[in-house]
């Protein structure tokens, strides 16, 4: 009797686990990859080099870098969508393959989070030192996995959101 009860009771259990089996948030992915990069990363990441530089005219030196509470909060929030647009990056079928693709979208995670950790201590020489390292996170992908494509590295600020390919 007692064992009989005790058998119930698992499969009470284990009904329950399987009613109650996590099916995942119901995402549904709205952006391809290139929309991804240029309507989320792309402007997060310009936030960031923008922030800070140099230009060398004839009438002089003109350098800039984050002041205000409000040029900081630029970098930082430009900063977190990076780190959080990794996530982006890794759902669905935008993930290309399990391994590398996962692996360089959580290396610009940790690039991007450096930055924000900087740009919270207010640190602008560090930001700055940071967006060569946020560069190359972004460029290492790149390299493997934008192929194929003649348009790659052309500046299209004549045309900024192209038509799908
Ligand atoms: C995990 C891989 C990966 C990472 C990391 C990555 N990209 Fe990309 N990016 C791609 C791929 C792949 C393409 C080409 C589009 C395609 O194949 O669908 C692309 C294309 C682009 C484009 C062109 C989009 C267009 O209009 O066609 C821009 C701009 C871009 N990336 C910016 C960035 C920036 C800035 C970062 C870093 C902050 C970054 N990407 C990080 C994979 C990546």
């Amino acid at each position: 009797m007692h064992r009989i009860l005790i058998s119930v009771l698992a499969g009470a259990v284990l009904t329950a686990g399987c009613a109650s089996e996590p099916s995942g948030p119901p995402l549904e992915p709205v952006a391809d990859v290139a929309q991804l990069m240029r309507n989320i990363l792309d402007p997060a990441a310009d936030a960031v080099w923008d922030s800070s530089g140099t230009i060398i005219t004839a009438e002089g030196t003109n350098e800039w870098e984050p002041e205000t509470d409000e040029d900081w909060a630029v970098v930082i929030n430009g900063a977190m969508t990076i780190a959080e647009g990794a996530n982006l990056l890794m759902i669905g079928d935008r993930a290309r393959d399990q391994e590398g693709w996962m692996q360089l979208s959580l290396g610009m995670s940790e690039a991007a989070m450096l930055v924000h950790e900087a740009a919270e201590a207010r640190d602008a020489q560090r930001v700055f030192d940071l967006g060569e390292t946020l560069y190359r996170s972004c460029d290492r992908c790149h390299n493997l996995y934008w192929v194929g494509d003649e348009d790659r590295g052309r500046v299209r600020d004549d045309n900024p959101d192209p038509p799908d390919r």
